[in-house]
């Protein structure tokens, strides 16, 4: 089966609405997230054994962001395949290496005079190659998944049977867009949660203090029997400022206009491509107070009472346009559900058996299509 393509992140127009609407009654639906949260809650758990297993001798874990990398592989196998790749025990090395040659050929894509464009050069043959492995292991997977769930009901919430099972779509699009979860939700989901653990570790009174409401939501949060995960709302504070601090992505919402439109009294004309500049208005202090500062509780209620006007549950949105990491509107991240559990999950988990510590040099962020640390994250696990 050729995946090549016809993803959902590369339609346009009409053909990506018939695509999106279908999927985004799965991946957005309540019902699929309390699916979703049971696997996550699982391979969590497995993970945390994972990290007691790599972690050195004085509590070291040289990269984090190469743990968590395998944490978001291990739960896309699971929900896009009902399989676990082995990943913490390095199963799919191949394709971790594929993974990280696309990112790195996108990313460069993006720099200097767009030559790939006129011929296969040496960046576009690689990105060819990683691509060709890539398709070899989804449309392997997928079918070796279409044929267990023929063979047993336990696969039946998995991404392929909910969609294949309420909704009119094509076994190539399917395995397509199967294919764009792993592109789209690995490397983002890892850096995110990079950074958050990163700013906890970095900030031990903000990681105190999240430790102490943890506590106080167990043992409702986080467990696995939930339909839906609580969220504590300083939790959810700590994760807004993570992301307000590292923009997720290189930019905001960007979009190709279809008609003229008026902004603010400048006319911008049909067919230009306009990019939101969220990362930079995150640490404008014209937004956000000493914007440099780690400060979670600029996301509480009783810190902004004047703002109610945005407010929602007990966190509160100040700028409501202005920290979006999901982006906006009908094109929004469809993962975002499915990622924010992870999210939540992981850093619960983690707070709940570990204090977290870092004593490395400040790192700094690199631009990237998913934004990304300068350097690997050298985290202490000290064992609450
Ligand atoms: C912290 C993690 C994540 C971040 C920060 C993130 C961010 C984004 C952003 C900014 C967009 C574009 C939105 C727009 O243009 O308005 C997007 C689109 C998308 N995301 Fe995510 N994402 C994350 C995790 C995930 C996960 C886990 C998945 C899959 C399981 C996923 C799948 C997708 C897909 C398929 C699209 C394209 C949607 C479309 O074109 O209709 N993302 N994401």
């Amino acid at each position: 089966m050729d995946t090549n393509d016809d993803s959902l992140a590369e339609r346009r127009g009409q053909h990506w609405w018939d695509l999106r609407r279908k999927l985004q009654q799965v991946m957005l639906n309540p019902a699929s997230g309390a699916n979703f949260l049971y696997v996550q809650d699982r391979v969590v758990e497995d993970f945390l054994d994972h990290l007691e297993a790599v972690k050195d001798k004085d509590g070291y874990v040289e990269n984090i962001q190469t743990e968590l990398f395998s944490l978001s592989l291990e739960v896309l196998g699971e929900i896009c395949y009902g399989t676990r790749l082995n990943s913490f025990q390095n199963g799919i090395p191949e394709v971790r290496s594929a993974l990280k040659t696309t990112f790195d050929c996108l990313n460069e894509s993006l720099r200097g005079i767009p030559t790939f464009l006129l011929f296969r050069t040496p960046m576009y043959q690689r990105f060819e190659d990683a691509t060709k492995t890539l398709q070899t292991f989804y449309t392997q997977n997928f079918e070796s998944c279409l044929q267990r769930s023929k063979e047993s009901s336990e696969f039946k919430n998995i991404i392929p049977n909910l969609l294949l099972n309420h909704k009119n779509i094509s076994l190539k699009e399917l395995c397509s867009t199967i294919s764009s979860l792993f592109t789209a939700g690995t490397e983002s989901t890892t850096n995110t949660l990079s950074f958050a653990l990163y700013h906890l570790a970095s900030h031990p009174e903000k990681q105190e203090k999240l430790w102490h409401e943890i506590n106080r939501f167990v043992p409702e949060f986080p467990t696995a029997k939930q339909s839906e995960l609580v969220k504590p709302p300083y939790l959810t504070a700590c994760v807004k400022e993570s992301f307000r601090m590292v923009y997720p992505t290189l930019a905001g919402p960007h979009r190709i206009l279809d008609r003229d439109i008026n902004i603010s009294g400048y006319c911008i004309p049909k067919g230009v491509h306009v990019v939101c500049q969220n990362a930079l208005m995150c640490r404008m202090e014209e937004y956000f107070e000493n914007a440099d500062d780690y400060v979670p509780e600029r996301w509480l209620r009783r810190h902004n009472p004047p703002s109610a006007k945005f407010s929602h549950g007990e966190t509160v949105d100040m700028r409501p346009f202005v920290v979006l990491p999901f982006g906006h509107g009908l094109r929004s991240c469809i993962g975002r559900r499915f990622a924010e559990q992870q999210i939540y999950l992981v850093i619960a988990k983690m707070l709940q058996r570990y204090k977290l510590v870092y004593d490395g040099e400040e790192i700094l962020v690199k631009e990237k299509i998913f934004t990304a640390p300068d350097r690997p994250i050298r985290l202490k696990l000290v064992p609450r």
